[in-house]
């Protein structure tokens, strides 16, 4: 049952911070505005007047890409700072950079850090609303967002849907948003893995774990590879590149040996081809890793309008 919302919030800064009814707005809002992204001018001037900056500081094609896009398509103006060629680099601190660049009048401000929190610290420090594009280990809501909007999409529906979470499950904050909003929004969460990427308790966020790639694949409707995430770990995980690809890696004869379904595969990108997606199923009828990449357009385009229409809380 579908419940839209008058939206209040100020900043994204996680999943975990959203309830059920403020997951399916967001998801609603991205319906209609990929609708827009299909006519032949693909924008509206939902926030002419309006000024957007990315600040990354860790490596990015597919999101701030898509971030820029989307506020574009809003008709909003926008700034994109990366670390590497702003004051960072002289020393200044992450929290005067961004009050300098409030000082020239933003309105909100979407960043990647490579620290757990760095989002929930600038939204203390600023008027901006603040928009987290990933930070550390923690979060990646809108990685989340488009996934779940895909799924929704290809499948028709959340509720019920037997979704599994494969690879480096630890240091993955995709995987920790997605976990947040699927659980959410009722599917039924498996996560897979080697035991050395498994967090401690995870079972207590409500998903099932298994280490077992054979039971994962058995009963998967949805399978989300994620990529060994090589730059937040501090030691080698698993002996080698090639026991993680008999152990993990999806490929075409797994997918036929074990599933017992059609699988929908998903991947948040950037894909290491060969180690945990085999190329024939990157690329193959089920993959709709592309799809993904589109929708996130429409899906931060619903962020940035929804966040732009809060009420101060
Ligand atoms: N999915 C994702 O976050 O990709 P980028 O690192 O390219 O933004």
């Amino acid at each position: 049952m579908k419940k839209n919302i008058e939206w209040t919030k100020r900043h994204l800064l996680g999943i975990e911070d959203l309830d059920r009814d403020e997951i399916v707005t967001m998801l609603d809002q991205a319906e209609g505005f990929k609708e827009i992204l299909k006519r032949p001018i693909p924008k509206v001037p939902a926030l002419r007047g309006r000024t957007i900056v990315t600040l990354f500081c860790e490596p990015s094609t597919r999101t701030r890409i898509s971030f820029e896009l989307a506020a574009k398509r809003l008709s909003a103006d926008t700034v994109n700072i990366t670390a590497s060629s702003s004051s960072f680099l002289k020393g200044e601190t992450l929290k005067d950079t961004v009050r300098n660049i409030e000082a020239m009048q933003i309105d909100m401000v979407i960043i990647r850090h490579s620290c757990a929190g760095a989002p929930l610290f600038l939204s203390r420090c600023v008027e901006a609303s603040v928009v987290n594009a990933g930070d550390g280990a923690h979060e990646h809501p809108t990685q989340a967002l488009l996934d779940i909007f895909t799924i929704r999409e290809k499948l028709g529906k959340i509720k019920g849907l037997n979704v599994c979470i494969v690879g480096d499950i630890a240091h993955s904050r995709v995987a920790r948003s997605n976990i947040h909003a699927l659980t959410k929004l009722g599917a039924k969460v498996t996560v897979c893995g080697p035991k050395t990427m498994m967090p401690v308790d995870i079972e207590k966020t409500g998903v099932t774990v298994t280490y077992d790639i054979k039971e994962a694949l058995k009963k998967a409707e949805v399978l989300n590879v994620l990529r060994i995430q090589a730059e937040r770990q501090n030691q080698l995980l698993f002996p080698g590149t090639r026991e993680y690809i008999r152990g993990f890696g999806i490929t075409k004869a797994k997918l036929k040996k074990y599933a017992e379904k059609d699988i929908l595969i998903l991947h948040p990108g950037p894909i290491n081809r060969g180690v945990e997606l085999s190329q024939d199923v990157a690329d193959g009828e089920y993959s709709v890793i592309l799809d993904q990449v589109t929708n996130g357009v429409a899906v931060r385009m619903a962020v940035l309008f929804l966040l732009s229409k809060r009420r101060k809380q």
